[in-house]
């Protein structure tokens, strides 16, 4: 008996990759208390489908252990954030929404950082499971449902508020783990004008900036432009935009619509999929080849921190993102190495990172302390921590990154 995994998406199979070891869940940070009990931990492992092109995790964590009652990550906390969603939702009201009426529904809308940009221009309803985010959007005024978005809630909005004219999601779609049944709440919920906006970080910088980080639980799905049209089209729906984004280290935006809507595909769509075919995202060899460019880059970040650690400096870690969970747990960089992870989410303070158990401190601790070195675990915040960290590089402090190589900076 073979025990080969399948592809989500198409039923065929999927060719692991890329072994990132037994890890934890990313945002499972741990009281002390918990740190004495067996942590959970699964094998965080890659795979690539050759029919739907997809990248995806081979083992995946239950979405209702990720996303209930207590999410970790509160959209608003970044400022970069709040200015790229305001742009976004200005656009969407200019150039796209028709009809003041119809409904606009936002999957995923955390703490409403989108939802109540939206909600200027047009009923809008966000649909958020995890709890305590969705309290923070309502305390804002806004109208959340919190379930899991399915086909049969896509089917009783379409009853009791009408067809959407707009379904958008950020860094959400790849939190879902099935996408045949997400296209087909699509098909249930779209007008037949509607269109569909969904961005989320882009498979084509995980492998350029060698981002392996962007891999974790929550993560099911990596997307290119192939794999998302590919499983588009095989429910009657269309891409006719793609724009790439700076935040999240590097994103694409699809704007989608039914294949036979009144709407012209863009030719930006051929450009980035004939790119997508230069760089090979569609052959499992590019994948080989990463795997291996991230087993050196491991080797690299470690000795870079041993040495300074050998050498008498005191290193900290800056943010305890999701990302620094992987790369931590992957390159096996612990207390021993890092004296403590800062950060400035006060439900994350006080906490221990999971599997190295690193304490989390708030930012304040960093400021005061002031280490030889910060090692950037939220590479893609890089900018905004830098500028407001000017006081530490001042006094000689330097930060260090491992993207898309181990450095200084
Ligand atoms: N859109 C926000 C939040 C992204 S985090 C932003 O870009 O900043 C992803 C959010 O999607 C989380 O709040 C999570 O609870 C939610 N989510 C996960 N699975 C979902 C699903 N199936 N339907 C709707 N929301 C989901
Ligand atoms: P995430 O990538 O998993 O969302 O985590 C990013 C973490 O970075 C989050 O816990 C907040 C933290 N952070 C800071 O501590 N300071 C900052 O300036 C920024 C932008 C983020």
């Amino acid at each position: 008996m073979t025990n080969m995994p399948v592809c989500r998406i198409s039923g065929q199979p999927l060719h692991a990759f890329l072994d990132l070891g037994m890890m934890p869940v990313a945002n499972a940070f741990l009281t002390k208390a918990q740190l004495a009990q067996p942590e959970f931990k699964f094998p965080l492992r890659v795979g690539f489908c050759e029919t739907s092109l997809m990248v995806q995790l081979i083992e995946m964590v239950d979405p209702a252990q990720l996303f209930h009652g207590n999410y970790a990550y509160f959209s608003s906390i970044s400022r970069v954030m709040e200015q790229h969603f305001a742009q976004l939702a200005d656009a969407v009201a200019a150039e796209l929404l028709y009809d003041k009426r119809l409904p606009v529904v936002e999957i995923g809308s955390n703490d409403g950082i989108l939802l109540a940009k939206l909600a200027a221009h047009a009923p809008a309803v966000g649909i958020e499971p995890s709890g305590n985010v969705a309290a923070a959007a309502r305390a804002r005024g806004l109208d959340v449902i919190s379930e899991f978005f399915e086909p049969g809630l896509a089917a009783r909005l379409r009853a009791e508020r009408g067809a959407a004219q707009l379904v958008v999601g950020a860094n959400v779609l790849c939190h879902i783990p099935d996408l045949n049944a997400l296209a087909r709440s699509l098909d249930v919920l779209l007008d037949a004008n509607g269109i569909f906006i969904f961005e989320d970080p882009y498979l084509l910088e995980i492998i350029t900036q060698l981002a392996y980080d962007q891999i974790y639980d929550e993560h099911y799905f990596y997307f290119s432009v192939l794999s998302l049209s590919r499983l588009f089209a095989a429910h009657g729906l269309r891409i006719f935009r793609v724009e790439a984004l700076p935040v999240h280290g590097g994103s694409m935006r699809v704007y989608g619509c039914r294949a036979g809507a009144q709407r012209a595909t863009e030719p930006c769509v051929q450009t980035q999929l004939a790119l997508e075919r230069q760089h090979g995202l569609h052959l499992l060899q590019t994948y080989v080849d990463f795997a291996e460019r991230v087993r050196q880059s491991r080797a690299a970040l470690f000795t870079m921190l041993y040495d300074l650690k050998q050498s008498g400096r005191r290193i900290a870690g800056y943010a305890a993102s999701s990302k620094g969970t992987v790369v931590l747990n992957y390159c096996g960089i612990g207390p021993q190495l890092l004296d403590y992870i800062c950060d400035n989410t006060p439900g994350k303070q006080g906490l221990y990172a999971p599997g190295t158990h690193i304490p989390v401190l708030p930012i304040e601790h960093f400021a005061a302390d002031r280490p030889d070195f910060a090692f950037v675990l939220a590479w893609n915040h890089m900018r905004e921590i830098m500028a407001k960290e000017q006081a530490f590089t001042q006094a000689g402090g330097r930060f260090i990154t491992h993207i898309p190589s181990a450095a200084i900076v």
